[in-house]
């Protein structure tokens, strides 16, 4: 089966108590038992819920993949995976990445005694540089947000698997948060990661009208972890909200073309325009690592960061002025959002740190919807010729 049939067909069998064509959403938190401990596989709804199961096969299957937890939301299916770290181990982290991963791994986990190395991925040497006997996992986030940076994920995983030269006694786990590019124009688990997660809260509900995650491997021993920790913790999306997201998946692969499509014409736009200093799109040649985009991805994504040329106030005038692109947190929804990341989605980074890693207050993220093109780009005309300094227009 190929990509779009599986997001329609996998997890979507016909309701086997009626035979509703459309999985029904579950809403229960307990089963009825014949007998004690006699059930149909569902006892109770923390631990298991068959919307929740359809969506798990669904999303497992597009990553091509055996195995998938669904959380409550990105940042539950990501500390999922943290669970597999015990204290005293160590990760190495991409140093561009969501601000809310970096809060969670810097604010919550250190303080129980897991250590975190953040450094540039796309810089291999760097990574085994980083790495030190007690080196448990890597995470890569590829694209990276906002500066879509390209991690090399094989590069990655054939680090990992030099773990002995690296005098590590255990093989690191090599996790990919796969949310920017999806699974239908990148597939980490196929170039040899262990695990993927996905704020499905993005591309893959695709509307804007639901939180949740999900974490997907190919490891039996990997996906019980993180199954139990699901159960223990308790993270679980309602099944309303798996349901929502299961119907927004089954259209991922259309919307992703477009999305893919429309970021191809505003990245060139804004490249081809004077008033802006910088642009960042793995899909433009002048993207440093556009020949390594071309060979992880099968297209290059909906996401387009930039940074206007002038003060920081002209970019924020900007934002303000757009009428298609709502100045939003978020992204990966049919509809065109802006943000200014360093007040809005990596505010919980430190200035200096965030400076450092490139994320100005100049600096601009589309996520570009999937509306007519011709009025996006002439949305964007028009706020670039309104802010223009007198010297530009
Ligand atoms: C790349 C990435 N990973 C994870 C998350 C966290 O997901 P959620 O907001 O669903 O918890 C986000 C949220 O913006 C994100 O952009």
């Amino acid at each position: 089966m190929k990509f779009s049939t599986r997001a329609i067909h996998v997890g979507q069998e016909a309701d086997p108590a009626t035979g509703a064509t459309i999985v029904p959403i579950y809403q229960t938190s307990t089963y009825t038992q014949r007998r004690v401990g006699e059930h149909l596989g569902f006892d109770y709804s923390r631990t298991i819920n068959p919307t929740r199961v359809a969506l798990e096969k669904q999303l497992a299957s597009l990553e091509g993949a055996e195995y998938g937890s669904a959380f409550a939301s990105g940042m539950a299916a990501t500390a999922a995976v943290l669970n597999v770290l015990s204290a005293g181990d160590h990760a190495v982290v991409t140093d561009d990445l969501y601000g809310g991963t970096y809060r969670l791994f810097s604010r919550v986990l250190a303080r129980y005694g897991l250590e975190f190395t953040y450094v540039d991925m796309s810089d291999l040497a760097a990574v085994r540089a980083a790495i030190r006997p007690n080196t448990r996992l890597l995470w890569a986030e590829t694209p990276t947000n906002p500066l879509l940076k390209l991690i090399d994920i094989r590069g990655i995983v054939e680090l990992a698997r030099a773990y002995q030269s690296l005098g590590l006694h255990q093989r690191p786990l090599v996790a990919v948060d796969n949310t920017f590019a999806t699974p239908y124009f990148q597939q980490p688990l196929a170039l040899g990661a262990d695990v993927v997660v996905h704020s499905t809260t993005k591309y893959i509900g695709g509307h804007s009208d639901v939180v949740g995650g999900i974490a997907i491997t190919n490891d039996a021993g990997l996906f019980d972890t993180i199954k139990f920790h699901q159960n223990a913790v308790g993270g679980v999306p309602s099944p309303h909200d798996a349901w929502l997201t299961m119907r927004g998946a089954k259209t991922l692969a259309l919307r992703m073309r477009e999305h893919a499509r429309n970021a191809q014409e505003v990245a060139e736009f804004l490249e081809s325009h004077d008033g802006v200093a910088r642009v960042y799109y793995p899909g433009l040649p002048t993207h440093p690592q556009y020949e390594l985009a071309k060979r992880q991805m099968s297209g290059f994504g909906g996401m387009v960061s930039f940074v206007l040329e002038g003060p920081q106030e002209r970019a924020l005038d900007f934002a303000h002025r757009l009428r298609f692109f709502s100045l939003a947190e978020s992204l990966g929804g049919v509809e065109s959002l802006i943000c200014h990341p360093a007040r809005m989605t990596h505010g919980s980074i430190p200035k200096e740190d965030r400076e450092r890693r490139g994320v100005t207050d100049g600096l601009l993220r589309l996520s570009v919807g999937i509306e007519d093109e011709d009025d996006l780009i002439d949305d964007l005309t028009q706020a670039l010729d309104a802010v223009a300094p007198a010297s530009v227009s």
